[in-house]
């Protein structure tokens, strides 16, 4: 009996050694024992790395950017708890990269410097010479040692007999890259004339010094960006705000508190005889454990500013254009053809056509490797020919003259420009009328109202024809699908303008609630006290008519809880208005992704909202008179109302399909990257299981706390489903956890909605479950969930962990096994 319990025993035992061993090997193999400090007597090879004491951040050589087909190493440091060396917080050789690492050592020098020796590939290069005691060559210490602090620090400190540190000789805080960490500081040292600045990179896979930079003007006490040396966008004045703990605030940078997160941040300007700097601390969040993860300010090489760990930025290059000072835009002078000050680079997708008797060859390519994308940005914009530049050369110049043709691609698959648009009809309607005051002033008077009334003749005409256009029962779509359309005309309530006008406040900024498929979105109140949400169909959007009509029809006639109600609509000239009950709690992004709200989505409420949207889709897909793809499901499209149900919304790309009828083409993709299956962003290929597909990857975005998109900042092409595929292989499924999510008590049901997750996106559509057997898999815990094969878009990190053993974890992945390989870690 004895001997039976105890071989039954060791097999648990053994499986877990294995596990442990097979770990140990393909993870820590040729890691040496970590330290933090690197002795005068010690050299540093591209093999080792030093180790902050708790692990908040590593030095070492890496390739940060070799997805790029770019080799060059760098010494750099990055956050090794939250991110990967390929976002780097420093980087000590940024402008002279090292072309084979395998002979790189970093060694400190007895003249108390720090030195790269790369003794094949040229010569040694010094780290951030200057400063205080770093140039003076006579001096020989004999008690040196360096060490990389928990802030992320690396210090040089000559250390005394009795080994306590007598005084810092060098430290990397005092060379900023493109990134201020708390602690760090940006300003004057008058007495040693150091000057804190940070410097973008030049391309996202270059970090030479870019064009912009990111320093504090302790006169004005504001954040001031230049771009190549020009006043470019300055923060406004550091000042206090008058609510809680006494914390700070840039006065242009208040209206994007939620977007900046920035309330993280308890910022400081610090005054004393010899400096005048900012710096800042974090403010921990209790609500939000996850307020520590990657906690930096940050320019990009487009400029755009970034003060927060969700990976969003304030991208001033769209905000600065030079025609005015406001949003703390500098002001400078514009070539003759750019006076319009609607005039902007619009970033479009297509290709450039030589006109018929156009001469040369219509582009430019500067190949110049010290400028980039923000300095082509500048080139395009003075040289009154140009008329776009390419978005994919970010190193050098691709300028389009204005001789060529631009060809849009409408599925947003080709090569991505800059183009620049601007106004036109309004400027010639002016020049018209200017023309014709001077002909002739008497003839004006009744000129204009000639014109006032054909053109109020001509909108009450189209104003008429809309609405029957909308009520009658001729729609675009399989309109003989739809029954009893006079119903749905009766229903449906046909709002004035005015009434809307006021109840929108005149559409104002205030109550704007967001950004929808075709346009903006506001909040109103009604007369009687009801509130609204409205829609108002952009002007610009060409197809703004069918989706219009489209959605109106559409979601005029489906009636579910997870279905957002449409109350009626409003046409008026060019304005084309929906209007909705309102939705409280607006859309799940905005809980979701934003840090101090994602705590209030607990488990059970996310378990609620997939579970309400899987009964929406099942709805659309299977239950209501009609079959009805979404196309465009994605968790800004899911609203929330006072008790946080989930409402599927914004049916402006909805198909509607015969009930015999399962797949369709289109010859023009719509709806959103990230959340399109693909065969429907390849092949135009769209079905019931498309929208399944985009529902996986809400799941996921819902499980995780994170944007499938969110991944960008990291310079690997590694998304969402890539992310959790990965984990998933590694039997570590519990890892994308959000981690406001800490309870451990819904681990097993965490990882089947995983599971669930991850067969909806899967790369074959066939594979994946259809909207009735997803529900059935979340709703009954017995069913056994099928396994999940390679998902989607995963393809593209083929050189991570390609582990052979997932074939033994894949069947049981909820099972002991891999959670007992989790805790191991
Ligand atoms: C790097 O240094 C470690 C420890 O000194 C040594 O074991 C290893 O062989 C070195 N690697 C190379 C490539 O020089
Ligand atoms: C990078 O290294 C690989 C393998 O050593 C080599 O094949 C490739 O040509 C290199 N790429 C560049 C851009 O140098
Ligand atoms: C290191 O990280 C831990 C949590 O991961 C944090 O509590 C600590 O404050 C960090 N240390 C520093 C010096 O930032
Ligand atoms: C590259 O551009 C820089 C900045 O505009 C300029 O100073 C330099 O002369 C250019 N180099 C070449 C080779 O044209």
């Amino acid at each position: 009996m004895g001997s039976q319990e105890s071989s039954s025993m060791s097999l648990p035992i053994l499986l877990l050694l294995t596990i442990v061993i097979s770990y140990l090997f393909f993870c820590c193999i040729g890691v040496t024992a970590e330290t933090n400090t690197l002795n005068q007597s010690d050299n540093l090879n591209f093999t080792q790395q030093l180790v902050s004491n708790n692990k908040n951040f590593t030095l070492g050589f890496v390739k940060p950017f070799v997805d790029y087909d770019n080799n060059n190493t760098y010494l750099a440091i990055w956050n090794s708890k939250y991110e990967s060396p390929s976002s780097p917080v420093w980087i000590a050789n940024r402008d002279t990269p090292i072309t084979n690492a395998s002979f790189a050592t970093l060694f400190i020098h007895q003249t108390g410097k720090f030195v790269i020796n790369r003794t094949r590939d040229g010569h040694p290069i010094q780290l951030c010479p200057g400063g205080e005691t770093n140039n003076n060559n006579n001096v020989n210490y004999n008690n040196i040692k360096a060490v990389l602090l928990d802030n992320g620090n690396l210090v040089l400190t000559e250390v005394n007999s009795n080994g306590s540190v007598d005084r810092t000789l060098w430290q990397s805080f005092d060379c900023p890259t493109d990134t201020l960490l708390p602690g760090m500081k940006l300003g004057i040292n008058h007495r040693t004339g150091r000057n804190w600045t940070l410097t973008s990179f030049l391309a996202p896979d270059d970090p030479s010094q870019g064009a912009f930079t990111l320093e504090w003007n302790p006169n004005s006490q504001e954040l001031v960006v230049r771009r190549r040396g020009m006043s470019f966008w300055n923060s406004g004045i550091l000042k206090n705000v008058s609510d809680d703990l006494g914390r700070m605030t840039f006065e242009n940078l208040e209206v994007m508190e939620s977007t900046l997160e920035y309330k993280y941040y308890r910022m400081r300007s610090n005054k004393s005889l010899d400096e005048e700097v900012f710096s800042y601390s974090l403010k921990y969040d209790p609500m939000d454990p996850s307020t520590y993860k990657s906690i930096k300010m940050r320019i990009d090489y487009t400029g755009a500013f970034s003060f927060a760990q969700n990976g969003l930025a304030l991208s001033l290059e769209d905000l600065c254009y030079g025609y005015s000072t406001e949003n703390g835009c500098a002001k400078w002078s514009q070539p003759k053809c750019r006076t319009d000050e609607n005039t902007r680079f619009v970033l479009r997708s297509g290709g450039f056509a030589n006109r018929p008797n156009s001469v040369g060859d219509g582009g430019h390519y500067d190949k110049n490797g010290t400028i980039g994308l923000a300095d082509c940005r500048v080139r395009c914009w003075n040289d009154c020919d140009c008329q776009a530049y390419s978005k994919t050369v970010t190193v050098g110049c691709l300028t389009i003259s204005k001789d060529t043709e631009f060809i849009p691609d409408p599925s947003g698959q080709a090569v991505r420009f800059y183009v620049i648009q601007r106004p036109q009809n309004e400027r010639k309607t002016k020049k018209w009328i200017a023309i014709s005051v001077s002909v002739c002033g008497v003839l004006l008077v009744s000129v204009t109202v000639i014109i006032f009334y054909w053109r109020w003749r001509r909108k009450v005409r189209k104003e008429r024809r809309l609405l029957q256009l909308i009520t009658s029962t001729d729609t675009i779509h399989n309109a003989n699908e739809l029954e009893n359309d006079k119903d749905f005309a009766q229903n449906l309530k046909i709002f004035s303008f005015v009434s809307i006008l006021e109840a929108t406040n005149n559409f104002s900024v205030q109550n704007k609630l967001g950004q929808g498929g075709f346009g903006p979105v506001y909040k109103g109140k009604l007369a009687e006290g009801k509130e609204i949400a409205v829609k108002r169909l952009s002007k610009s959007s060409g197809q703004g008519l069918v989706e219009f009509k489209n959605e109106l029809i559409l979601i005029a006639k489906l009636q579910h809880m997870n279905l957002v109600r449409l109350l009626g609509c409003c046409v008026h000239n060019e304005e084309k208005l929906l209007i909705y009950e309102y939705m409280p709690n607006k859309s799940l992004d905005s809980f979701l992704f934003d840090a101090s709200k994602r705590s209030i989505l607990n488990w059970r409420m996310r378990v609620m909202i997939i579970e309400g949207i899987s009964q929406g889709l099942l709805y659309l897909h299977q239950h209501s008179r009609l079959r009805i793809i979404h196309r465009d499901l994605k968790v800004s499209n899911i609203l929330l109302d006072g008790e946080m149900n989930p409402k599927i919304s914004d049916f402006g790309m909805a198909r509607i399909f015969k009930r015999s009828e399962l797949i369709a083409n289109t010859n023009n993709p719509v709806g959103t990257y990230g959340y399109m299956s693909p065969e429907y962003a390849m092949d135009g290929i769209f079905s019931v299981k498309s929208d399944i597909f985009s529902f996986g990857v809400i799941i996921l975005e819902i499980l995780s706390g994170r944007r499938n998109n969110s991944f960008y900042d990291t310079k690997k092409p590694l998304n969402l489903i890539g992310h959790a595929w990965d984990l998933w292989e590694k039997g570590a499924g519990l890892e994308l956890m959000d981690p406001t999510l800490s309870n451990s008590c819904f681990n097993q049901q965490f990882l089947r909605l995983v599971q669930i997750g991850l067969l909806c996106v899967e790369e074959s559509s066939i594979d994946r479950p259809t909207i009735s057997e997803v529900i059935s898999m979340i709703t009954n815990e017995s069913t056994i969930l099928p396994m999940v094969k390679k998902p989607a878009f995963t393809n593209l990190d083929s050189n991570i962990h390609a582990n052979p053993q997932r074939n033994d974890t894949e069947n049981n992945s909820i099972n002991n096994v891999s959670i007992s390989t989790m805790n191991g870690r």
